[in-house]
């Protein structure tokens, strides 16, 4: 790996490796992390995150969704904003998120005393993952102007509502829809990321420009057939939700797997009643479907359902299919991808261009601005699972890349 840095610069790159340390050990629970919207562990994360923006010498508030919020510059001037978001899923990474606003606050330091020609806003959203109340791009939607504000009425696994966890958290409920930025106040929303995968690794390449971020559908499905004796019950005369479950989740493998690019996934599973004797009578799942392409997406889901019905019609088992969400597919900006490319080169890196597989608050940013997205090479491209890792040299490249792209922009 050529490195290109001057000392002085990795030691930034140093203290926004420590600074993710120190943030992942703030979590709801011992022994993994997890930071769900609204929670404690995100107000001591929201204080934490903004002592380090004020020594940066940011005027640091909080929107009314919670959205943590770094500024320098005057009131009515365009807006840079930079960032990335504060949650993190469940047993989650120290970088996913974290990595996007601690490395903003580094670049705010650094050009702390340069003059920019608008303003520079540093943004720590409060839910991206959107665990404790199953939403998509909760924090940036709400910046965006795209927050539905029937959402304050889901509760979460305790029966608590939104409503009561955003006022309990400090925001103000009535107040998010008025906190959105209006379009044209902002100059672009740039945000650094881990790649979450492997091919900058593959690549040999520690920073690339994202093109697109993938579109997106989520879905609650269940199987409901009939809970038996597990000794009793002839096997064909059973109605087994689980089983059920398990042919759709094996054909929906094969599925997927037939088409480059495409990605299924059932990441939760629950067979109720859930006892060893007892044949599985309802089986509820989550599932994550995701493509480049949205008419590609929507027509595997389409083929998926119907996989479902087929399956269930075979087996006498009824079939729910809650649709959750069909986030479209966003391109990044032209133009900022061709600034960030330039800044790539500048540093003395390879200029690579990928999508992104994974959501980023950049999707509900891109209906207010034009949106730029950096990633950095991870470790083996495990992302969503503590042994998430990126190494301190290529964190100082990208912060080197970011600030030559700021610069650019001045
Ligand atoms: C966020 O991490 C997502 O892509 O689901
Ligand atoms: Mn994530
Ligand atoms: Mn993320």
């Amino acid at each position: 790996m050529v490195l290109q840095h001057v000392p002085g610069q990795l030691s930034g790159a140093a203290r926004v490796l420590e600074r993710c340390d120190l943030l992942g050990r703030i979590s709801e629970e011992p022994g993994r992390l997890v930071r769900r919207y609204a929670t404690p562990a995100m107000r001591e994360a929201n204080d934490l995150v903004g002592k380090w923006m004020r020594e940066a010498g940011l005027a640091v508030r909080e929107d009314a969704a919670g959205n943590l919020i770094g500024r320098r510059g005057g009131d009515g001037e365009k807006t840079l904003v930079l960032g990335s978001h504060l949650d993190t899923v469940l047993d989650a990474g120290r970088y996913d998120g974290p990595l996007g606003v601690i490395g903003a606050i580094a670049l705010a330091e650094r050009l702390r005393d340069r003059e920019l020609p608008f303003a520079l806003e540093v943004v720590g959203f409060a839910d991206e993952e959107g665990l404790r109340y199953g939403t998509t791009f909760l924090g940036s939607g709400a910046m965006a102007g795209r927050f539905p504000p029937a959402w304050l009425k889901i509760p979460d696994a305790h029966g608590v509502t939104m409503r009561d966890a955003v006022a309990a958290f400090g925001g103000d409920p009535a107040g998010i829809a008025a906190a959105a930025r209006r379009s044209g106040e902002l100059a672009a929303y740039c945000e650094l990321h881990i790649e979450q995968g492997p091919v900058l690794e593959r690549r040999g390449a520690p920073v690339g420009i994202v093109t697109a971020i993938c579109g997106q559908t989520h879905a609650e499905v269940a199987f409901i057939g009939e809970a038996g004796h597990a000794g009793t019950v002839p096997m064909n005369a059973r109605r087994d939700a689980l089983a059920a479950a398990a042919e759709w989740i094996v054909a929906g493998e094969a599925l997927a797997r037939r088409r480059s690019g495409l990605v299924a996934t059932i990441g939760r599973i629950d067979a109720q009643p859930g006892a060893r004797n007892v044949i599985p009578g309802v089986v509820g799942m989550t599932l994550d479907v995701r493509h480049g392409s949205d008419a590609v997406r929507r027509q595997a889901v389409g083929e998926l359902r119907a996989e479902a019905e087929r399956i269930a019609a075979q087996r006498e088992v009824e079939l729910d299919w809650d649709a959750r969400g069909d986030t479209a597919a966003v391109p990044t900006s032209r133009g900022l991808q061709e600034r960030l490319a330039a800044a790539v080169s500048a540093t003395g890196q390879r200029v690579e261009h990928l999508p992104s597989g994974a959501g980023h608050d950049g999707v509900a940013m891109s209906a207010i601005a034009p949106v730029a997205m950096l990633f950095v090479r991870c470790e083996r491209g495990i992302s969503h699972n503590p042994a998430e890792a990126v190494s301190e040299a290529d964190v100082a490249v990208a912060l080197d890349v970011l600030e030559r792209f700021v610069s650019d922009l001045a």
